[in-house]
């Protein structure tokens, strides 16, 4: 039941010169320390040392960051730009993050402590995607025109038409699970529209968007058009979410700040998206290719040491199979590599951060203190770093907190299910809505409970498959709005109707 572990990570060469220059913040085209001087520590989640010192920006570098953001939403070159050289710039970035790959998945394995590997095919190979589906876009954003009726006016004749405009200075705070394709999928729409941004990355994962920051000044995107400013979410975070010169904000984290997020809005009613947690259903029935399902249920909690806000972390099994998958995944479970994302053989990193680590193990414990049995896992890795062994708890019912919530980790909760009316009840028992998977090879059992699951994205004989063309969001309160495919966009645009009498 124990899980293997492999030698301690090292800073690759590769990064060296990257990590011994100051990380400072991006306002305004230029590198800058924070105005009070403070600095604060990243870590090693495999090691738990130290790795770099991040400028820690509070609500005076906000300050400059939104007034920068609004210059060059205002009056720079930025405003001026057809949509096609827009485009192309934007186009330059995924480039640019393709010609750079190695580093930057380095760079996320270094800070985020996922495998290299997965950092390289999903986190670098989306986020250049992402940009590149979004500078198709630039071209493409149009209005209508529309024949008016005008009863109270009758005989009279008017040309009316919309245009759709970019909403203005946006505010973006992103997560630290996939540090660059946050920024991409926050990014890339909000400059395909022509808006301006500051983007506030983790306190815990800073690094990836310090170097996209570079990445975004050498192709080109003028200065002011997006800001980075690095610090803690209760500081800047907040300053940025309650900044009254910003006009709409985009989160992505957990339900609880994302309930803060809408609350500091109201000051100038900023126009509000948000990403938010989620406690996915992943339903086998008895008719699924079993061991196509047994290794999807895996993955689709194991993946990124289960810091995945769509992960499928209530496992429902129809009764007659259900200690077959329990034993396939937990066997799985058992023998995965969990090491240092650096190992080539590792197949589960640590977890991101002490906290993280202290948050998941309180759930087992409570799990297990519950009655939940550990079938595969239970426990924490004794080594340096945060490392979790992958579990899978059976004997878990709907009251139990590893059930109900969000655990963010590699902790599955496998239950039985007898029949299609009780999984679609016990399917949407819950208080998010971002995912839910199903296998079966009867496709009218799919298409009805794919219906009947109240969730933004449901993968049938499949899960965790990300495309910048599909969008992502959630029903109930895993959030509002939708990323990627071209929903993204009307995030970031609002809509002006013209109306001339002829
Ligand atoms: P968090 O929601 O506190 O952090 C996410 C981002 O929000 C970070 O950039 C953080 O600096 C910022 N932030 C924090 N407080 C803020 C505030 N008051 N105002 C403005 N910005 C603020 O998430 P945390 O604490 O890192 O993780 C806690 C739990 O949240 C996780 O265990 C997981 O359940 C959930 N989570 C969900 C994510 C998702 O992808 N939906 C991503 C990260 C965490
Ligand atoms: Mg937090």
């Amino acid at each position: 039941m124990s899980s293997s572990t492999a030698s301690p990570s090292t800073i690759p060469s590769d990064l060296e010169s990257f990590l011994s220059s100051p990380k400072r913040m991006l306002i305004n085209g230029k590198w800058v320390n924070a105005k009070s001087g403070k600095t604060f520590d990243v870590y090693d989640p495999a090691t738990d040392q130290v790795i770099a010192k991040v400028a820690e920006g509070d609500r005076d570098d906000i300050n400059a960051a939104v007034s920068s953001a609004r210059a060059a939403f205002d009056s720079g070159p930025w405003s001026k730009m057809t949509a096609s050289e827009r485009g192309r710039l934007i186009w330059k970035i995924g480039d640019l993050i393709e010609a750079n790959a190695d580093e930057l998945a380095q760079l996320e394995t270094l800070d985020n402590g996922k495998p290299l590997a997965v950092a390289k095919v999903a986190d670098v190979a989306l986020a250049a995607d992402m940009f590149r589906y979004m500078a198709g876009w630039a071209t493409k954003i149009e209005g209508n025109t529309i024949s008016l009726n005008v009863p109270y006016s009758p005989g009279s004749e008017f040309h009316a038409y919309t245009l759709k405009e970019p909403i203005g200075v946006v505010g973006q705070i992103i997560p630290w699970n996939f540090p660059l394709l946050m920024a991409a999928w926050k990014l890339g729409p909000a400059l395909a529209t022509g808006c301006t941004i500051v983007l506030k990355p983790a306190e815990q994962t800073p690094l990836s968007a310090l170097r996209l920051g570079e990445l975004v000044a050498e192709a080109g995107i003028p200065d002011g058009v997006v800001n980075i400013v690095t610090g803690f979410g209760e500081t800047a975070g907040a300053a940025l979410a309650s900044h009254n010169d910003v006009d709409k904000v985009a989160f992505t984290g957990s339900t609880e700040v994302g309930k803060l997020i809408i609350g500091a809005a109201t000051g100038n009613l900023k126009k509000v998206t948000l990403e938010l947690g989620g406690k996915s259903p992943n339903v086998i029935y008895d008719d699924a290719d079993i061991d196509t399902a047994i290794a999807g249920a895996a993955d689709a909690i194991f993946f990124n040491q289960g810091q995945v806000c769509s992960a499928g972390s209530r496992l429902y099994v129809q009764r007659g199979i259900y200690d077959e998958v329990v034993a396939g995944v937990s066997e799985i479970a058992a023998n995965m590599k969990v090491g240092s994302g650096f190992d080539p053989e590792t197949q589960m990193g640590p977890l991101v951060s002490r906290e993280q680590f202290d948050r998941v193990s309180g759930f087992l414990r409570a799990g297990l203190a519950e009655g939940a049995e550990a079938s595969a896992g239970g426990g924490t890795v004794d080594r340096n770093g945060y490392f979790v062994q992958p579990t899978v708890l059976k004997n878990a019912s709907p009251e139990m907190s590893v059930v109900r919530e969000e655990i963010f980790g590699p902790v599955v909760a496998a239950m039985p299910f007898d029949n299609d009316g009780e999984i679609t009840t016990q399917a949407n028992n819950s208080t998010y809505g971002l995912a839910a998977g199903i296998w079966t090879r009867d496709i009218s059992k799919a298409h009805r409970l794919a219906k009947s699951v109240k969730a933004g994205t449901v993968w049938v004989n499949c899960y965790s498959i990300f495309d910048a063309a599909l969008p992502f969001g959630g029903y109930k309160q895993s959030g509002w709005g939708r990323e990627m495919g071209h929903a993204a966009l009307e995030n970031y645009l609002q809509t002006k109707s013209v109306c001339v009498s002829l």
